[in-house]
């Protein structure tokens, strides 16, 4: 049986028809958008969830879009008990709370590519690490690497982050930091190989940092940024362009990584630095 079924008992046809059946499902909550006209049947809802996915334990209601600094969204927990799980990424353990850090279960191809290009012995800058997926998925796919700094703004992030750490046992390899990209990454000027920026709305107002983060003798900037399809946008080009000072530059890569609205989509844009 399938939620639709189960719940063709309990809600009317009219209600039925702006039923959402597809969900994220992050460790073992599902997260879920049930539309106002139904909202008053969501413990209904939440109940043929957890009828139908047994790996799921605990539901959340979607309140509002992703905002704020911390780019956190409104959930509510609408069965189970908890918003704390531990989610499966490419073999690594990710421990979140989805009402206090961002995380998304749709990047993860996007995380083991990135894994894929680092080279041995790098120094990798993840900022705006969250509950630092991108890192530990790099620790634990590139044993041969050299240090992972993953910054991070929101506090209860870094605390999980500091857990995957221990956990994924990559003490010697990831280093968290709690921290404003802006104002706190000059102890790391001019160390790293790789700078990963994963913040796609306004990642490219920081593109000086990551032009500083990076060696003298270059290296790579992954840089992620909600555009049209086609050149990079002038947005990008021209802080590129007013942050890379006497540097030279080439943009080596604009892929595809989400869809993010009609014709807008998230891309990877990366920039290789001389
Ligand atoms: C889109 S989330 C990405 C998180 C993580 N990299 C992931 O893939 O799950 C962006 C993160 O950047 C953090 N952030 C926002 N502004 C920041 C800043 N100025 N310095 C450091 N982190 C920041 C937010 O708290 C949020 O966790």
């Amino acid at each position: 049986m399938n939620i639709r079924d189960i719940l063709k008992e309990k809600l009317t046809e009219e209600e039925l028809s702006h039923l959402r059946t597809s969900f994220d499902i992050v460790g073992d909550i599902a997260i879920i958008e049930i539309p106002e006209e139904i909202q008053s049947r969501k413990k209904e809802i939440a109940k043929a969830i957890l009828k139908v996915h047994k790996n799921v334990h605990n539901v959340c209601m979607k309140t509002g879009a992703r905002e704020g600094e911390f780019r956190l969204r409104g959930v509510e927990l609408i069965a189970g008990e908890t918003t704390l799980t531990t989610h499966m990424e490419s073999g690594c353990k990710i421990l979140v709370d989805v009402a206090k850090a961002y995380f998304s279960v749709r990047e993860s191809t996007e995380r083991l590519r990135i894994a894929e290009m680092v080279k041995p012995k790098e120094t990798v800058m993840v900022l705006f690490a969250g509950v630092g997926p991108y890192a530990i998925v790099i620790g634990k796919k590139r044993p041969d690497i050299g240090k992972i700094y993953a910054l991070e703004i929101n506090p209860d992030a870094v605390r999980l982050m500091e857990d995957n750490v221990r956990i994924n046992r990559l003490q010697t390899k990831v280093f968290p930091v709690l921290g404003d990209a802006r104002k706190d990454c000059k102890p790391y000027y001019g160390k790293c190989n790789r700078v990963i920026m994963p913040l796609p709305h306004t990642a490219h107002k920081f593109l000086d940092v990551a032009f500083h983060l990076l060696k003298k003798k270059g290296g790579t900037i992954h840089l992620y940024h909600i555009e049209d399809e086609g050149d990079v946008s002038t947005e990008v080009m021209d802080k590129m362009k007013e942050f890379s000072g006497k540097r030279k530059y080439e943009i080596s890569e604009k892929r595809k990584v989400l869809p993010y609205s009609p014709g807008s989509y998230k891309f990877c844009i990366d920039v290789r630095v001389f």
